[in-house]
């Protein structure tokens, strides 16, 4: 199956996205360029090379791309990143995407307050922060915008072993109808994505942990899981919700808000 979208002429607009070093964030930030797009990348200091390469990548499609950090527990991180990024690509943000987001895998009996609050803090916490600076930034704007966020078929159905992932997802489909129903005013749109089981390390990370604790081989939990669940018959990969995120964030997309959208090949029926 071939991603390759056509690159579009530049559409003088910028799009932030959180968590754009790999996985799904990287696909999201790559596609968007493509679709002619600035793009500014907000991960943590780590994943400095990765990030780097992506800019690469964006760059040689002809558009503006920078890495400004944000750890997105960190509000004030984010309030600067955001300033950084009209800083010095201007004031044209018209697409932020709350991607940043953990996995942890475990009972729930076993879980600890300090994990669980981590969760918390970047898929939840860190989401509705980075939507409410972007917002500010577009409203000051005046041209409206486009926000979107990582929901998850888990914003629908959770998971044993993944109950506080499953819990923050909810969350995220909950403030993604509620800052619609606000920011129509503005002419600001917002969305989330519900992929299902995405080729990413993320996943990975997923398998591994199930592997320990249903005494299976690594590589078991995700197979077992693609060939149950996903209809379609094969596993997503990070560009099928690029995809997604491409039409939302387009004219196409502007009669769309508040919907957190299932981009999932079946596998939530
Ligand atoms: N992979 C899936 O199957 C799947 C399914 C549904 C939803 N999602 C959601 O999509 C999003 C991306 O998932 P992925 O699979 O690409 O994950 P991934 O683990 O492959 O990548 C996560 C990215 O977020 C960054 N990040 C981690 N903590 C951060 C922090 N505190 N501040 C800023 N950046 C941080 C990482 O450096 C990385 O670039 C997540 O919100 C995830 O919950 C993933």
């Amino acid at each position: 199956m071939s991603y390759a979208s056509p690159i579009k002429a530049s559409l003088n607009r910028i799009a932030f996205v959180t968590g754009a070093s790999q996985g799904i964030g990287r696909a999201i930030a790559t596609r968007l360029a493509r679709d002619g797009f600035d793009i500014s990348i907000a991960d943590i200091e780590p994943a400095k090379a990765k990030v780097d390469t992506v800019i690469d990548e964006i760059k040689s499609y002809g558009r503006q791309a920078i890495g400004v950090f944000a750890d997105v527990r960190q509000p004030k991180q984010i309030e600067a990143a955001i300033a950084e990024t009209v800083d010095k690509l201007g004031p044209r943000l018209f697409v932020s995407v709350a991607n940043a987001g953990v996995t942890q895998v475990r009972p729930l009996l076993e879980c600890t307050p300090e994990f669980i609050e981590n969760e918390v803090r970047i898929n939840v916490l860190g989401l509705m922060n980075t939507h409410i600076f972007a917002a500010k930034q577009m409203v000051k704007q005046g041209n409206g915008g486009r926000i979107i966020g990582a929901g998850s078929i888990a914003s629908y159905r959770t998971a044993e072993n993944l109950a506080p992932y499953g819990a923050t997802k909810f969350a995220v489909r909950g403030f993604t109808e509620a800052a619609a129903k606000e920011w129509a005013q503005y002419g600001i749109r917002v969305n989330a994505y519900g992929p299902g089981i995405v080729d990413t390390p993320m996943w990975d990370h997923i398998d591994r942990e199930l592997a320990k604790i249903e005494g299976i081989t690594v590589g078991e939990a995700k197979a077992k899981r693609v060939k149950q669940d996903i209809k379609l018959g094969r596993i997503q990969e990070p560009e099928d919700v690029a995809k997604l995120v491409s039409f939302l964030v387009s004219d196409e997309g502007e009669y769309i808000t508040g919907q957190t959208i299932k981009t999932c090949g079946g596998a939530s029926l």
